[in-house]
């Protein structure tokens, strides 16, 4: 398998441009936090789409980016420089009003420590998001269809605090799914789990690629959950430095090898 589908210089050789109709793409991303000498130049002139139905895996070493690229993509930080659109919309010229209608509308996240609220019913997290948006309303049906799915059905009445922490987290995918969001960002959604839970969850994310069509992009350490999507890109020091589309745990941690 060629896992060298993208130039090491990210300078736009050696790979096609994202598409105007990807569901969400950086163009020229770069982001540095902090001034002077401790300025830190966590991602470099990034330029990657995402496609509509597809599954990809963000992977790299700690403190390479994956989270700042995940984080600048969905508007829940902002980029020094370049853009980063979802759809055709340029998220860098919104306000942060905007940029949260925009979050709660298309958007779904999923992260290793669930921001679940405590005070609530698993139910009412799963539905904050519509119920938060004026003028939506749950699809009960399709509430009923996630939740039978994920297993959680009968504990819908039930506190965070009552629950496991795989059925902590499938709240958490329910919850990022109901609004049926353009993209779903999961910040290593397998990270707190045995590998039995990461299994089931990992096969349901697959499930809902697709069977619903829904496009993921899902931050992870593990080859086991980079083999289950379409495809895996690769950073390193905030620069994009590889591909591939299908891999194979052996495939990715060769690629891992090869960059630690
Ligand atoms: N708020 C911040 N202020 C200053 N530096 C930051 C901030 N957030 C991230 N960084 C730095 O930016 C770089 C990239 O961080 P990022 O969190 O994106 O890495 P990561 O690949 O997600 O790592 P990990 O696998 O450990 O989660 C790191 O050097 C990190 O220290
Ligand atoms: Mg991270």
């Amino acid at each position: 398998m060629n896992t060298e589908l993208l130039d090491s210089n990210n300078s736009g050789n050696g790979r096609p441009d994202p598409q105007s109709d990807d569901v969400a793409r950086l163009v020229g991303a770069s982001k540095i936090f902090g001034e002077d000498d401790a300025a830190v130049t966590a991602l470099d002139d990034v330029t990657i789409g995402f496609r509509r139905r597809e599954f990809t895996a963000v992977m790299g070493p700690s403190g390479s980016g994956k989270s700042t690229l995940m984080y600048c993509q969905s508007g829940l930080d902002r980029l020094t420089s370049g853009h980063a659109y979802i759809g055709d919309v340029d998220v860098s010229t919104l306000t942060d009003q905007e940029l949260s209608v925009l979050r709660r509308s298309k958007l779904g996240f999923i992260f290793q420590s669930f921001h679940l609220v405590p005070a609530l019913s698993a139910k009412e997290n799963i539905t904050l998001p519509v119920d938060l948006d004026s003028g939506a309303e749950v699809d009960e049906e399709f509430l009923a269809e996630l939740t039978d799915v994920l297993g959680i059905a009968n504990r819908m009445e039930n506190r965070p605090s009552q629950l496991s922490g795989g059925q902590r987290q499938r709240v958490a995918v329910a919850r990022a799914m109901i609004p049926r969001p353009d993209v779903i960002f999961a910040d290593e959604p397998t990270g707190a789990l045995d590998s039995k839970t990461s299994g089931e969850l990992l096969t349901y994310l697959r499930q809902a690629v697709d069977e619903l069509g829904q496009t993921i992009v899902m931050v992870t350490h593990d080859a086991v959950a980079a083999s289950h999507c379409d495809r895996v890109i690769y950073v390193q020091d905030g620069r994009l430095v590889g591909e591939a589309l299908h891999p194979t745990v052996d495939d990715v941690l060769d690629k891992i090898r090869e960059l630690s």
